[in-house]
Formats: structure tokens, C-alpha cells, sequence
């Protein structure tokens, strides 16, 4: 097995190959003996969530050669394996975002990592705020399709492609949403009494908040919701042929919409105030992942 500790530092953290990957994951596999079948990469307030699943390991971010650190306070980039509703599952906690800095390579990196350990579905949660008028805050919203306004994708770079990769589309490779498992976790979402409603997530850059006028021209665009996360881990995973489930949780109407100054506290409080719900959703979801 490599040693990662002789693993030379990337000169260019935009391009990993395999090889890379090969010794991150050997880094990982000297913690646990066995393979994920589903990795969980979950928003603010949702961490906590691998508090509930049994037996489990923790892998810092620190001992995986690579691996991105979240620069936010409070968020240690981590993985936790262990089981949730029978299902072996990886937590990605402290997920990265374009807007610390990272290559937007660098911040899917984690998805490559899962997907190389075994995990062949993925379920993404975040926050995001609401440009549809009639999702109040608290609202969770399935994503069925996104608008990358970010302009950026991991699988820049990565060298030359067969044809079919290059048109990946949500036509060539199937959608990115996987609408059979979105339909069963909104009967989840149902069953618990949840506001549940679908909509189209649109990525932006960040660090801050969009302007009324970004959010007048996404909703003229055909965005519902509006958040800084998820579209690269996405976009990694659909390269890769995982099956994708995502989920936002609206804390707040996005910019212009209601009266007053967005507030990050906000976002925060209502995250807060929807965990346990999502908890629950979340471990349903979990369970109706095979159909
Ligand atoms: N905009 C961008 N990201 C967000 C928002 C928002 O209004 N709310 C939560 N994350």
C-alpha cells in the first residue's frame, strides 16, 4: 500500500488523476475495512446527522492526501462512514465551496473519492434561498434540474474525453435527478407532513448573497431557488454514472423579495429549526434509495 506521507505536494491542484485518487483512497481504506454503497453530502445544520447512524468511523480531512479543507469556521471537512438504515453510508462533512478559493475540481475531489471507495448513489442536501414567491422559508425543495451560473465545471481539464462524455447533457448520459428516487423521497417527504414542492436550483458563485437584479434575471431564466453548493458535486457525479438525489432546504426569499436585508443569522435559524425534520426525511430517503 502507498505511504501518502511520501505522496509529493499536486504542483497543479486542478488536475487529479487516477493515480491520485488511488492514494487518497488507500489513505482512507487504512481506517475502515469496508465499502460505502451510498455517500451523504450534507448542508449547514445537517452534519449532525451522522450522530444517528451506528457504528461509525471517522476519517479527517487531514490524514487524505488532497482532500480540500473547509476554510469556515466550525466546519471540519471530515468523512464519517457508518451505517444508516442498514445501508452503509459516507458522510461528506465540511463540504468546500468555489467560493473559499478552491478549483472547482478540487472542491468535487470528495465526490471522486466516495465513488472510488464504492459509493454509487449520492444524496446532496443544502440551503438555498427562494425565488419562487410561494416557497416560504422552511419550504424543501427536490431539485429536478439546475442552472449553472457559476460557469464552471470539474470536468474541465481532465483531458481528452470520448465523444460520448463531452456530451453529457441531461439527454446523452440520462438526467442528473434521478427521477425515480426523487418520486419515492417525496412520498417520504409527504408521509412525515412536509412542505415538499420540486423546482430548479440555480448556482452562483458567491461569497455574497445575489442582487435584485440577478434575482429578477434567474427567475426570468426559470430558477426557483438559489444557492452557492451542490451543482459541482453534481456535475462530478454525473460524470461518473451516480445515481443523484438532491435536496434543498429554502431558509429565506431570495434577494428583493421580502422586505428587509438577507441575513445570514436567518439562514442559520431556519436550518436550525428544519433539522429534525430532515433528519427523519433524510433517513427515509435513505431507506427508499433502492425502490
Ligand atoms: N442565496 C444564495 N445562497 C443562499 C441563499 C440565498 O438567498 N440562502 C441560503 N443560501
Amino acid at each position: 500500500m502507498t505511504d501518502p506521507t511520501t505522496v509529493p505536494a499536486r504542483s497543479d491542484p486542478t488536475v487529479y488523476d487516477e493515480e491520485d485518487l488511488d492514494v487518497a483512497g488507500a489513505a482512507v481504506r487504512q481506517h475502515i475495512g469496508w465499502t460505502p454503497d451510498m455517500a451523504l453530502i450534507l448542508g449547514s445544520g445537517l452534519g449532525q446527522l451522522a450522530d444517528v447512524a451506528r457504528d461509525t468511523t471517522v476519517v479527517p480531512a487531514a490524514d487524505i492526501p488532497d482532500y480540500p479543507e473547509s476554510t469556515v469556521e466550525g466546519h471540519h471537512g471530515r468523512l464519517v462512514f457508518g451505517v444508516l438504515e442498514d445501508t452503509r453510508v459516507v458522510f461528506v462533512q465540511g463540504r468546500v465551496h468555489l467560493y473559499e478559493g478552491y478549483p472547482v475540481q478540487q472542491v468535487a475531489m470528495p465526490v471522486r473519492l466516495v465513488h472510488a471507495l464504492g459509493a454509487d448513489r449520492m444524496l446532496v442536501t443544502n440551503s438555498a434561498g427562494g425565488i419562487d414567491r410561494t416557497f416560504d422559508p422552511g419550504t424543501l425543495m427536490f431539485i429536478t434540474g439546475h442552472l449553472n451560473m457559476a460557469f464552471a465545471s470539474p470536468g474541465v481539464g481532465s483531458g481528452a474525453m470520448p465523444a460520448r462524455r463531452l456530451a453529457g447533457g441531461d439527454g446523452a448520459r440520462g438526467p442528473f435527478y434521478d427521477p425515480a428516487w426523487t418520486t419515492r423521497a417525496e412520498q417520504v417527504a409527504l408521509d412525515l407532513g412536509l412542505d415538499a414542492r420540486r423546482g430548479t436550483y440555480a448556482w452562483t458563485l458567491g461569497p455574497s448573497y445575489e442582487t435584485k437584479a440577478e434575482i429578477r434575471a434567474l427567475d426570468r431564466l426559470g430558477a426557483d431557488a438559489v444557492g452557492m453548493s451542490t451543482v459541482p458535486e453534481v456535475l462530478q457525479a454525473h460524470r461518473l454514472g451516480m445515481t443523484v438525489l438532491g435536496l434543498s432546504t429554502i431558509t429565506n426569499p431570495a434577494a428583493g423579495l421580502a422586505s428587509g436585508a438577507l441575513d445570514h443569522d436567518e439562514v442559520l435559524d431556519v436550518s436550525e429549526r428544519m433539522r429534525e425534520d430532515l433528519m427523519e426525511l433524510v433517513q427515509g430517503i435513505v431507506r427508499v434509495a433502492e425502490g
